[in-house]
């Protein structure tokens, strides 16, 4: 599989990047927007990704796109902050922030008047990828051929093969509240020791890695997650992604996390909260360019 867009599935993530977000103000200035924005994404270190009011927008539908539902969990919410189009920029060769600043204006102005800015999370690469609360994000990942099955779409019309679904949620820690816990309460919130990484045998039903083995659903529920942490003033969390051929192994994950299974709440709700949820298609490549074919043949 080559047509994909590279930054879904280069590992480690990388040490700088930004999220961006984006409303809908002229539809009929989009088709243009579009064009440039496909133009622009071949020399970019990017991931783009269309919500489905974009896709409607244009007079289309992908097949498995959805807004991101607002899920009331057992005592838990999910709130849902969807937005039209999403923009992962990765920060090149220096890790410069500034270099990613000047990189988004020039995506606004080339978006404009389509499109709007409407929300920006900067996040970053914590060790070697690493949540804040210090434990190792991604070992579980599917790897190589496995990312792949997992992550992209394997077949489909033109347009469609190479595609994927992502699942983003800005979580904020409580950290205060997390590292006053003992070592044996955090680990079993997790479900992983943090001294060295190992999965707790005996860890409770709500811990995180139970709640999401992603062996332990029928079917099997893998995806490629690209999590990096966020600071912003004294608050601070993971912004959560997710890549998937599908938004269902994220869906039923975030529904079991949320005691919607069997009433029994991820330990992570303890010490995190989520903030945003949004659900997004990110079209295949075409000779390095978008390939934006599944819209335009509606
Ligand atoms: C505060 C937010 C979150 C934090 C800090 C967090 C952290 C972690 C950590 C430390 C692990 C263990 C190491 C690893 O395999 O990566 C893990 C595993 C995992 N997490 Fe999360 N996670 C968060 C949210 C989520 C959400 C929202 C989902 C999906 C709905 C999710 C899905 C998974 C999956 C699928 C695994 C691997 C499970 C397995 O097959 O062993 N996580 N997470």
């Amino acid at each position: 599989m080559s047509h994909y867009q590279r930054g879904i599935l280069a590992t480690p993530v990388p040490a700088q990047a930004r999220h961006l977000f984006f409303a809908l103000e002229s539809v009929a200035d989009l088709p243009a927007a579009l064009d440039r924005l496909t133009q622009w994404l071949a020399g970019q270190a990017a991931v783009v990704g269309l919500g489905e009011s974009l896709v409607k927008a244009m007079g289309a539908s992908i097949n498995g796109l959805r807004p991101f539902p607002a899920l009331a969990g057992v005592g838990v919410d999910n709130p849902s902050t969807q937005h039209a189009l999403w923009c992962w920029l990765h920060s090149g060769e220096g890790d410069d922030r500034g270099d990613l600043l000047n990189r988004s204006q020039a995506l606004q102005a080339l978006l404009a008047p389509a499109l709007r800015l409407v929300m920006m999370n900067e996040t970053f690469r914590h060790k070697t990828g690493h949540d804040l609360t210090g434990y190792e994000d991604g070992t579980e990942n599917p790897h190589d051929d496995a990312a792949i099955a997992a992550a992209l779409v394997s077949h489909g019309a033109d347009g469609t093969v190479g595609g994927s679904f992502a699942a983003i949620q800005q979580w904020q820690h409580d950290l205060q509240r997390f590292h006053g816990l003992s070592a044996g309460a955090k680990d079993d919130i997790m479900g992983r020791r943090l001294s060295d990484n190992v999965e707790l045998e005996d860890a409770p039903i709500s811990a995180h890695v139970k709640r999401t083995a992603q062996e332990s659903f029928a079917p099997e529920a893998f995806v490629v997650r690209r999590s990096m942490p966020w600071i912003d003033g004294d608050r601070a969390g993971l912004m959560f992604l997710a890549f998937g051929f599908s938004l269902d192994a994220f869906e039923v994950q975030l529904r079991r996390m949320s005691g919607l299974e069997d009433g029994i709440v991820d330990g992570l709700y303890q010490i995190s909260q989520p903030l945003t949820g949004g659900y997004y298609w990110c079209p295949p490549l075409q000779d390095g360019h978008l390939d934006l074919r599944a819209l335009r043949s509606a």
